[in-house]
């Protein structure tokens, strides 16, 4: 089920018949074909990534408009640079080049082999509220339209077998959480509504992975929501100066999230059992996140509460507006700005996810590693 009616929608298109035009239409298949490799010297069983998300896949400039419509959150979600945050640094592992973003592709055709970004700062799963114009849906049509120049350019069977060993990463939620505690007035409490609002975000991802699979993706990852509870966003959004700073989290959003991870990964789990020849994985960030906030000394970190660039309270209030903002050692920091973590969670989120250390079991049933290795 899909809800369209954007006119970013219309935008997307636009831009796309541009980019078929630009394509070179003379290339030859088998050339084409070269660079679907690995860089591990062996053929890799994930040719390509293409990627869909929020903030966590995009650091805010993948958008053709940028920075005209960014609102008054953090522009800068990451420091930089996307190759920091989890899906590059998983992309680099399974030896695949840098995905670039959706938007700064040059049209060719080697671009599209190796993957896609379409992810887009503060894109929702549901339909954007506040005029946020890149959600799931949008992404997903990007992605149709990618599938279909694969399988104009290429035919029918060399596209169906680069889709099959494509692997596609779903990372949202986050910001549909946020905007629904924000406008929820009597967000002290979201009880039962926002249960029942993280079942139909779940609801919506479930659709979008069987959409894929009938496009013949089989290979598909599903990142958790981070602990939305003890981000720096939230601790400032539920910040009372007669109490000043807490200890702990904001355990009524934390069951959001885990409401919403856990009837995902139950979901998954159906999916994988109901749709032939699929791989889904599930990936716990929610769990690996709480370890490093509740043992930072474990793993290197000093700061689990604050964010390393904002302003306000936790550094919570209006996020990294420049890099400039930042703290200096980021990498004693757990969060970077209003929900987004550091480079240096990244990194150990990425090993994690990899191999299953130093956190074992994050991606259910198995680790990208696993993954990467399985034939199809
Ligand atoms: C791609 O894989 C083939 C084997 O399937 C290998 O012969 C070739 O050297 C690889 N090319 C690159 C650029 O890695
Ligand atoms: C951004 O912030 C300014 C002032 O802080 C406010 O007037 C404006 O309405 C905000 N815009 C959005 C889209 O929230
Ligand atoms: C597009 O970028 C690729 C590298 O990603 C490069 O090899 C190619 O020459 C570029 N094509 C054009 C038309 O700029
Ligand atoms: C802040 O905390 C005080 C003391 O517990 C309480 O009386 C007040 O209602 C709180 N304010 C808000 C806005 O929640
Ligand atoms: C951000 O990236 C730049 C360029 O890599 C680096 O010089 C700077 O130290 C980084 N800042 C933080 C806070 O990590």
């Amino acid at each position: 089920m899909w809800f369209l009616g954007s006119e970013s929608w219309v935008l997307g298109s636009i831009f796309y018949v541009g980019l078929l035009l630009k394509m070179d239409l003379c290339m030859g298949n088998d050339e084409l074909f070269v660079s679907t490799n690995g860089t591990s010297g062996w053929p890799s069983s994930v040719s390509s990534m293409y990627i869909l998300g929020d903030s966590s896949v995009d650091c805010g400039d993948n958008t053709p408009f940028y920075p005209i419509l960014h609102q008054n959150l953090s522009l800068n979600p990451c420091n930089g640079s996307d190759q920091t945050l989890l899906p590059q640094l998983l992309a680099k592992k399974m030896g695949l080049q840098y995905v670039k973003p959706f938007y700064s592709q040059n049209g060719s055709m080697e671009d599209l082999l190796n993957g896609v970004n379409y992810g887009a700062a503060q894109a929702t799963i549901m339909y954007p509220k506040r005029g946020s114009y890149q959600s799931l849906n949008q992404q997903l049509r990007q992605a149709f339209e990618t599938i279909q120049l694969l399988q104009l350019q290429l035919g029918q069977d060399t596209a169906k077998s680069l889709i099959e060993s494509s692997l596609f990463y779903l990372s949202f939620g986050k910001d549909d959480l946020i905007n629904y505690l924000v406008d929820d007035e009597s967000s002290t409490s979201p009880g039962y509504d926002g249960l029942r609002f993280t079942h139909i975000l779940v609801d919506q991802m479930i659709n979008v992975i069987q959409n894929l699979y009938d496009a013949n993706v089989r290979k598909i990852v599903c990142m958790g929501i981070l602990p939305l509870g003890c981000s720096p966003s939230v601790m400032s959004i539920r910040y009372n100066s007669s109490i000043g700073y807490k200890l702990g989290c904001e355990n009524d959003v934390n069951l959001l999230v885990l409401e919403y991870n856990t009837r995902l990964e139950q979901r998954i789990v159906d999916l994988n059992i109901k749709m032939r020849g699929a791989q889904v994985i599930f990936c716990d960030t929610y769990r690996a996140m709480m370890e490093f906030i509740f043992h930072p000394q474990a793993y290197g970190f000093e700061d689990a509460k604050n964010a390393c660039c904002g302003t306000g309270e936790y550094g919570g209030t209006k996020g990294c507006l420049s890099p400039d903002m930042a703290c200096p050692r980021a990498s004693t920091h757990v969060w970077w700005d209003l929900y987004n973590p550091t480079e240096a969670v990244n990194v150990l989120l990425a090993n994690s996810a990899w191999s299953g250390d130093p956190l074992p079991s994050i991606c259910r049933p198995i680790t990208f590693k696993a993954l990467e290795s399985s034939a199809y």
